[in-house]
């Protein structure tokens, strides 16, 4: 399985070689990989940011644990949950459900309603985890694409949320910062690409019943 070479050939990179940049064609791909992420209900409740400037990324670069990676990746992708569920997001999938599979939006009143109903009964703090949870899967998937194309990469939580807030205006847009992941090509003298990957053995990581 071609898969597993390609899980084992990355690792999370910590130092980027700066010169060397994706192309546009694959981060086509990349984005394309990203958008067919699984989500809940399939909402997908975020929005990925895809930060290439240099002076908004040497701002964030000391509120990253001052990171190497943030500045001298190819591209920094930073994926923002949204902070609420209003109704009218749910009535938005609704209708673009209602497009793509050619349906009456009344057709599809009780799925919406059962949605909202189901998490009306959240509290707040299990809906800002649950909001959270979704963005891992789409960072997931841009890892594993990543690897499939020999593009390397750092997934970071190693960040103060609060500040990227406020530097990339999220805020006003009802976003949260919740996890990043830095892309682009490993540095010749990034000595962790030389180590042995850490794992559990598959006997403590699985049970089967
Ligand atoms: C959600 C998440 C956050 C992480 N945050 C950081 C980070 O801030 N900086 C960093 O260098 N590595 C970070 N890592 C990388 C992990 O330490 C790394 O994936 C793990 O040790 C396994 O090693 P491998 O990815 O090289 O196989 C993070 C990984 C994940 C999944």
């Amino acid at each position: 399985m071609e898969l597993i070479k390609n899980l084992n050939w990355r690792y999370a990179t910590k130092k980027f070689d700066p010169i060397k940049k994706v192309s546009d064609e694959h981060l086509d791909q990349l984005k394309e990989a990203v958008t067919l992420s699984v989500s809940s209900y399939g909402l997908q409740l975020y929005k990925v940011l895809i930060v290439n400037n240099k002076e908004i990324r040497e701002q964030l670069q000391p509120v990253s644990w001052n990171q190497s990676q943030i500045t001298d990746a190819s591209h920094l992708f930073v994926f923002c949950n949204y902070k609420d569920v209003t109704p009218n997001r749910i009535d938005e999938y609704i209708q673009l459900t209602a497009k793509k599979r050619q349906l009456d939006v009344e057709a599809l009143k009780g799925y919406s309603d059962f949605m909202k109903m189901k998490l009306a009964e959240k509290t707040p703090q299990e809906t800002s985890s649950w909001l959270k949870s979704q963005t891992y899967l789409a960072l997931g998937n841009l890892l594993t694409a990543c690897a499939e194309l020999k593009i390397d990469a750092c997934p970071m939580e190693g960040f103060d949320s609060d500040q990227y807030n406020d530097i990339l205006g999220l805020d006003q847009k009802g976003l949260n910062a919740s996890v990043v992941a830095t892309i682009g090509y490993r540095h010749d003298e990034d000595h962790t690409q030389n180590l042995a990957k850490i794992r559990k053995p598959s006997e403590l990581l699985f049970e089967e019943i």
